[in-house]
């Protein structure tokens, strides 16, 4: 697959750099560490789930498969962990000295991240549960429906002297301290009217971590942009951003939302 990086663009509206490239994320990551060192000062993650694999969901009141694309296919517990080391080791190697990365992912997958977080020496600070108000329903009646997602939250090392805005949280917060247990619904339609990707976060989820954890013309990068929703909340909030997408059509889409935004 052909990597493509080009000099950084200029967004016009907010002053601040925006940038996606297709590509392999392990393979990208490679080429611009070596170009460019510690660079990042946070990362948003939200790697493959490996959910794909002939379960059934329901979609708009539907019985479907969990069908999100090749990508999110399981290849195995060991293989899906050695990804998992891949990335994320990459990934501490492009943050600054006191840099930190939040990592989203269901029950399929976020016990592995937080292995790989622990077996490559990162911090783990916090653990905070995404609960969505409006679940789908539970078809199969066999355990409980799933409501949440988590997010860990890790600084680059045991030295990293991490930043998290604790006031702006607060104040956020009806002035109590914000608790690690977010609610908030799924995507809203409006989210949605550039294209459709299956994984996509809200932005009112995106707005909050770079809010916790970053200050204006940060750098921020996202491994796995998706429908760049990332990009989106940086352009919003002021933050450089570099998003990496393997999928064409998933880089078109977040080109079109951070163009809009
Ligand atoms: C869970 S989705 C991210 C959704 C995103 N947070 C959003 O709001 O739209 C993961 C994305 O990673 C992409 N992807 C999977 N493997 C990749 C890899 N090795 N390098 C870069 N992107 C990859 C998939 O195409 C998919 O769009």
């Amino acid at each position: 697959m052909k990597v493509i990086i080009t000099t950084l663009s200029y967004a016009k509206m907010n002053k601040v750099y925006q940038k996606i490239l297709q590509g392999n994320c392990l393979k990208v990551l490679d080429d611009f560490y070596s170009k460019n060192g510690k660079f990042f000062d946070f990362i948003y993650a939200d790697p493959p789930y490996f959910l794909s694999n002939g379960g059934i969901t329901c979609q708009n009141g539907k019985m479907v498969k969990v069908d999100k694309g090749n990508w999110d296919k399981s290849k195995g517990a060991e293989i899906n962990h050695e990804f998992n080391i891949a990335w994320l080791t990459r990934c501490q190697k492009v943050l600054k000295p006191n840099g930190t990365i939040m990592v989203s992912g269901t029950l399929h997958v976020i016990y592995s991240i937080g292995y790989a977080m622990q077996q490559i020496n990162m911090k783990i600070l916090n653990n905070i549960t995404w609960q969505k108000p409006n679940p789908p329903p539970n078809l199969a009646c066999r355990n409980f429906t799933h409501s949440t997602e988590t997010i860990i939250w890790a600084a680059k090392n045991n030295k990293s002297k991490h930043l998290f805005n604790y006031k702006d949280m607060k104040l956020l917060n009806n002035n109590k301290q914000m608790k690690d247990v977010w609610t908030m619904t799924s995507p809203k339609k409006d989210e949605k009217k550039f294209g459709r990707h299956p994984t996509q976060k809200p932005i009112e989820l995106i707005n909050r971590i770079l809010l916790a954890t970053t200050k204006e013309q940060d750098y921020v990068l996202d491994p796995f942009a998706g429908s760049g929703t990332t990009g989106l909340a940086c352009k919003i909030n002021n933050r450089n951003f570099i998003g990496i997408e393997i999928e064409k059509n998933y880089v078109s889409l977040s080109k079109k939302r951070m163009q809009a935004g």
